[in-house]
């Protein structure tokens, strides 16, 4: 027995290797692990009359979970990340050239560095638990797989299907995994042993392997991973990636190079260029920020509790407003066995919601997030109501009604009479204050912000917000509830606009007036484009609604006073033109083609401002736009962590990223902002100021 690898005899000539790391809910393959496993092998290589060697882990719901991540972030030159890979690639070897038959018995997830071990041994063994799923998410960590991945992975499947999996790093179910050939057998978990005997009993290595090579050498495998097939699929592949990420992430690119340029040489030749370009990526800003990222999130999942949570779990809940909102934040609800009610003011509204809530099962099916059945059941248990009859029973009970203080006020005060003393009341208001809010309620301590984002089904983050008099333990259970439902929880204190939409919406203010200023539509959002961000600023409006955005803005400058001043002009296209945005056809854009156009008719119409006139240097265009529109943003986000809005850095960083899109591979707006440095912040605000006014006043977070 060793550290985190147990070898134990399952009969006369079959062994099995248990990984089991100790004090960690997962295996990894750290390089302690990896020598020990290497060690194995050269055991089981030097005992006589060994037939085959299975590979296993004792957690629960993991396999192994991939390489670690910590030991690639230590990685700091392509010579030292290179060298990684070679090393991991040759244990790999160690593992494939055994003359036993090899098993990955994979009970649980198994990615990343995980899935390479699988493919290094001869046969594939999986069960149908649903924890157990596979894949290469190297991607999203900004490198490539470089254990042999990119080589053994097209190698055994076909590079069609292989390309999915590496270059969008997507995780496949283990029926998945058995059609496309990646696995030989797929089990119950309870007859795992019974079936590890009858593989040992029953199947001959050399037919198997000679078998497999038939399999392999497929006409549609052999046409794919010809030269011809690779270009070709690689052109249309790269296509994709570039029209998705504009090139601007640069992992995927270099699996595609690695893809297209590896399969017809020596496997050895090929790991070695693996390895080359994996070593290139590792040592990357881009790479090394999406790992920070990938810490941060961890750090975010290990947070300390503040207290026990009021409830257990989340059983039943109800939404009131079955809008876009709240049709969304049910049917995302329902599919994690929640019981859902929503509310609305007429049976009208109520059909609507019903076909937003079955539009969203329907994605989660169409992703395979959930089954046939699952939809039919989830469709079965939202249920839908004009009163509030029932509301007792609920654990949670959240408003997503109009953005409207007075109403908001009225609906809560009432609805905080139908309900128990134990029923969390939320809001998922988009701006209003969470203490404004409460004024009028009995029962503050069970009143917060939860906040999702639209589209509910897609974006990730959630913001909980904490009234002054919200108790710890309801900000627990609102953390569970959003946890449980797949989503990651940020939590902040309570401010108009909260976090994100108070650094969002005097960066979509600024286009307006850069626009005021006589740039161009196009020549704004291509700017944001060409930074990262997933949709120009102007187009992101479109979306948001002009009517929204105006809603919203007028509450923070309200709140905020001239430094978030709207943008006359933003006021007037949705005021006196009534332009809404995408709903209404027409705002900055025309929406009336699939692909929406800039619409020239407003420039007629707006407010000219002179800020331009002052631009500062001889900045090119490109680069002075998203600096003015970063530097609001900055500056927004370093009075949040001055006022304490959120605990650090980190969480803005998460939020940005998982909240509006900002580029992963920058690190998120903070990270940006340290890369820029503070003496640039400062330098560039100081212009603007000079040149703008208020809007760039310095925040006190970078004197
Ligand atoms: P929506 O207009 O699509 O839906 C609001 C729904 O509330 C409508 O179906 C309406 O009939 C219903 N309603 C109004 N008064 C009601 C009452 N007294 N009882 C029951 N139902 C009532 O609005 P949307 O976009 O879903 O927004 C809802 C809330 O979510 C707002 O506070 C908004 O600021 C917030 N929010 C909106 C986001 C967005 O992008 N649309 C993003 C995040 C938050």
């Amino acid at each position: 027995m060793t550290g985190s690898l147990h070898l134990n005899q399952l009969n006369d000539h079959a062994w099995v290797i248990d990984f089991d790391q100790p004090d960690s809910k997962a295996n990894v393959l750290n390089q302690k692990v990896l020598e020990e496993f290497d060690a194995l092998l050269e055991k089981i290589k030097n005992l006589k009359g060994v037939r085959s060697l299975f590979i296993r882990s004792k957690k629960p719901n993991i396999w192994i979970a991939g390489a670690d991540v910590n030991e690639i972030a230590e990685l700091d030159t392509p010579e030292d990340a290179a060298y990684k890979a070679k090393l991991g690639q040759k244990i790999f070897n160690h593992l494939n050239s055994l003359p036993c038959f090899t098993v990955a018995v994979i009970n649980g997830a198994c990615l990343g560095g995980g899935l390479e071990l699988a493919l290094s041994c001869d046969y594939r063994l999986v069960t149908n638990s649903p924890s157990t799923k596979m894949g290469l998410p190297e991607v999203k960590l900004g490198i490539i797989p470089g254990f042999g991945g990119t080589q053994r992975l097209p190698r055994l499947i076909g590079l069609k299907e292989s390309l999915a999996m590496i270059i969008e790093g997507r995780i496949i179910s283990p029926k998945k995994a058995l059609k496309i050939g990646l696995v030989d057998d797929c089990v119950e978990p309870s007859i795992l042993e019974s079936v590890m005997l009858e593989i040992d009993k029953k199947v001959d290595r050399e037919d198997y392997l000679n078998n497999l090579y038939k399999k392999r050498s497929s006409f549609s495998k052999t046409l794919q991973n010809s030269r011809f097939g690779r270009a070709l699929l690689c052109m249309f592949a790269r296509k994709r990636v570039i029209a998705r990420t504009r090139g601007l992430y640069r992992a995927p690119l270099t699996a595609l190079d690695i893809l297209q340029h590896t399969g017809y040489h020596t496997l050895q030749k090929d790991l070695d260029m693996e390895a080359q370009a994996f070593g290139k990526l590792a040592a990357t800003a881009g790479a090394h920020h999406m790992m920070d990222l990938f810490f941060k999130t961890e750090k975010l999942k290990k947070r300390k509790r503040l207290a026990e949570p009021s409830h257990d779990t989340i059983k039943n809940m109800a939404v009131v407003g079955g809008g876009v909102m709240g049709a969304g934040i049910a049917g995302v609800s329902v599919q994690s066995q929640i019981h859902v009610r929503i509310c609305d003011l007429n049976w009208e509204a109520l059909a609507k919601s019903r076909g937003l809530v079955t539009n969203v099962l329907n994605k989660a099916c169409k992703t395979r997030r959930i089954t046939k059945e699952m939809f039919e059941l989830f469709r079965y248990q939202t249920t839908y109501t004009t009163n509030h009859d029932g509301f007792q029973k609920m654990d949670l009970l959240i408003e997503a009604i109009v953005e409207d203080l007075g109403v908001k006020s009225k609906v809560l005060t009432d609805l905080e009479n139908k309900i128990s003393p134990d029923t969390i009341l939320a809001t998922n208001t988009s701006t209003i204050s969470i203490d404004e809010l409460a004024k009028n309620l009995k029962r503050p301590e069970n009143f917060l912000g939860i906040h999702f984002f639209n589209p509910v089904i897609k974006m990730p983050l959630v913001e909980i917000i904490a009234g002054k008099d919200t108790s710890p333990a309801v900000i627990e259970t609102a953390i569970n509830y959003t946890r449980k439902i797949g989503k990651t929880p940020v939590v902040v204190n309570n401010c108009p606009g909260f976090l994100v939409n108070r650094i969002l919406l005097p960066y979509l203010n600024e286009a307006v007036y850069l626009l005021e200023e006589g740039f161009e539509i196009k020549d704004i959002d291509e700017a944001m484009l060409s930074f990262g961000m997933p949709m120009g600023p102007l187009r992101l409006l479109d979306e948001v609604g002009l009517d929204v955005a105006y809603h919203a803005g007028q509450i923070l400058e309200d709140h905020y006073g001239l430094r978030m001043a709207m943008a006359p002009s933003l006021q007037k296209l949705y005021l006196d033109l009534g332009l809404l945005g995408k709903k209404g056809g027409k705002g900055f854009y025309n929406h009336s083609s699939r692909k929406p156009v800039p619409n020239s008719a407003i420039y007629s119409y707006l407010q000219p401002s002179e800020g331009n006139q002052m631009r500062p240097g001889k900045l090119p265009s490109k680069i002075y736009l998203q600096h003015r529109l970063m530097l609001v943003m900055l500056n927004e986000a370093g009075r949040c962590l001055k006022e304490n809005i959120v605990s650090d850095e980190d969480m803005i960083d998460i939020a940005m990223i998982m909240g509006t899109g900002f580029p992963a591979f920058r690190g998120g707006l903070m990270t940006y902002g340290r890369d820029l440095g503070n003496e640039r912040i400062k330098s560039f605000t100081q212009q603007f100021y000079e040149s703008i006014g208020i809007r760039y006043k310095l925040s006190d977070y970078y004197h």
